[in-house]
């Protein structure tokens, strides 16, 4: 395949993966991920993230009894929280640490990890305390990590035609 077949279907491919085998991930392949996930675009360019690397079972373990939603992170073999600053940001950290979140996931299935975005808007505070984070900073999500032990199906998505306008909103495609 061309790396330009490859990539996209890297896009293609990627699913939410919620379970995982009990084998560890090792710190240098989530290094390696950060790393990626550093270039991703922002606003200004002006990065306004910061990632925190969870490995502990215990902090795992509360993170992932949150919620039915955050239950993935109980059996992940690790997590990265995706922490943004709005002072630095004031308009566009959420589109900023959602832009990082998916370079996190797409370099994670590049590697052949399997990860699912978890919620963290939804429960900060509760985040913010399990790991310590200053409360001017907001944790958008976390990514729960882990080899896959599924492999899910495609989840079904709207059809293009219903989605694109042409050139001014109402104008739909006819084909
Ligand atoms: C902003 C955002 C929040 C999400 N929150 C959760 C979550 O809290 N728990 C979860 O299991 N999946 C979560 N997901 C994963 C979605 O459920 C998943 O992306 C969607 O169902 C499409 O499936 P796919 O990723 O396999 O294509 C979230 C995804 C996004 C983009």
């Amino acid at each position: 395949m061309s790396t330009l077949g490859k990539c996209i279907d890297l896009l293609l491919t990627r699913r939410s993966v919620r379970k995982f085998k009990k084998e560890p991930i090792d710190m240098n392949t989530i290094l390696r991920i950060l790393d990626i996930a550093r270039w991703a675009p922002s606003a200004k360019n002006l990065q306004p993230w910061e990632f925190i690397i969870i490995m502990d079972r215990n902090t795992l373990r509360d993170l992932g009894s949150l919620a039915f939603a955050t239950r993935p992170l109980i059996n992940a073999g690790a997590a990265v929280a995706v922490v943004v600053d709005p002072s630095l940001a004031p308009i566009t950290y959420l589109v900023d640490g959602a832009c990082t979140t998916m370079y996190i996931l797409l370099a994670a299935h590049a590697l052949g990890l399997g990860a699912v975005w978890i919620n963290a808007l939804r429960y900060q505070d509760e985040i913010r305390k399990i790991l310590n984070i200053p409360s001017d900073k907001v944790p958008i999500s976390v990514v729960a990590l882990g080899w896959p032990a599924e492999t899910p199906s495609p989840k079904p998505r709207k059809k293009l035609k219903d989605l694109v306008h042409i050139e001014k909103y109402g104008k739909k495609l006819k084909y």
